[in-house]
């Protein structure tokens, strides 16, 4: 069993059945979706699917409180070190490694990677997301942000993951109408819908996709900021 808890916009905290946790794309200190209180305790492993403020803000910070290995695009990987973090495993496209007890495939995205550091633009790689092998057999789809592609049609094909998480905000990645085809591309039986509400401009809604995805009977799961679910 796997805790998730949503941490608004794109940040998740997962905690494995090893009780590992693992943080995505830590955003928390400025985050306006952010739960009030939550405190992260300790982090085993931290994932980052690509450079921009939402979803590093806090890596930094936290992955030196808490050394975590660090996964994220080699470019993503070689920045954090200039700041000071330690533990990261700079990898790309197509290739799998393993932290304690997850097993994680980086997948393409489609999105940009741009890091903002002080006024300067730094290159961050390319956007990715990530297959999530659990230690159970089970296997989830975190896209990161992206829009709808086609080959998610060939994560299908080799990892069949039951559950995504799949961003619906529009504006800066896909909206429900695509969202609801990556939904049927990757196969998922459960959608766990991110980025979005968080700024005016995000306007997908979780009910939208979930009315566009009924048909092929996937569930949408809504989730809390701050209230773990269990899967
Ligand atoms: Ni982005
Ligand atoms: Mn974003």
């Amino acid at each position: 069993m796997i805790e998730i808890t949503w941490l608004g916009h794109g940040t998740f905290q997962l905690k494995l059945e090893s009780g590992e946790i693992v943080l995505i794309d830590p955003w928390i200190n400025g985050n306006p979706k952010s739960p009030q209180g939550f405190k992260i305790g300790h982090i085993d492993t931290m994932l980052i699917t690509h450079g921009h403020f939402d979803h590093v803000a806090d890596a930094v910070q936290l992955a030196k409180k808490f050394k975590p290995k660090v996964i994220a695009n080699f470019e993503i990987c070689a920045w954090l070190e200039t700041k000071g973090v330690q533990n990261t495993g700079g990898m790309n496209k197509g290739g799998s490694q393993t932290a304690g007890s997850l097993k994680v495939t980086m997948t393409h995205a489609l999105h940009s990677s741009g890091i903002q550091d002080g006024n300067a633009l730094l290159y961050g790689g390319e956007a990715v997301g990530f297959i999530l092998h659990f230690a159970d057999g089970r296997k989830a789809y975190f896209a990161g942000d992206t829009s709808v592609f086609s080959d998610m049609a060939l994560y299908r094909e080799l990892y069949a993951p039951q559950l995504a998480f799949l961003p619906i905000g529009d504006y800066y990645t896909m909206d429900p109408k695509q969202a609801a085809l990556a939904a049927r591309l990757i196969g998922a039986r459960q959608v766990i819908p991110m980025h979005f509400g968080t700024f005016p401009i995000l306007t997908g809604t979780p009910a939208e996709l979930a009315a566009l995805v009924q048909a092929d009977g996937v569930e949408v799961w809504e989730l809390q900021p701050g209230t773990p679910v269990r899967w």
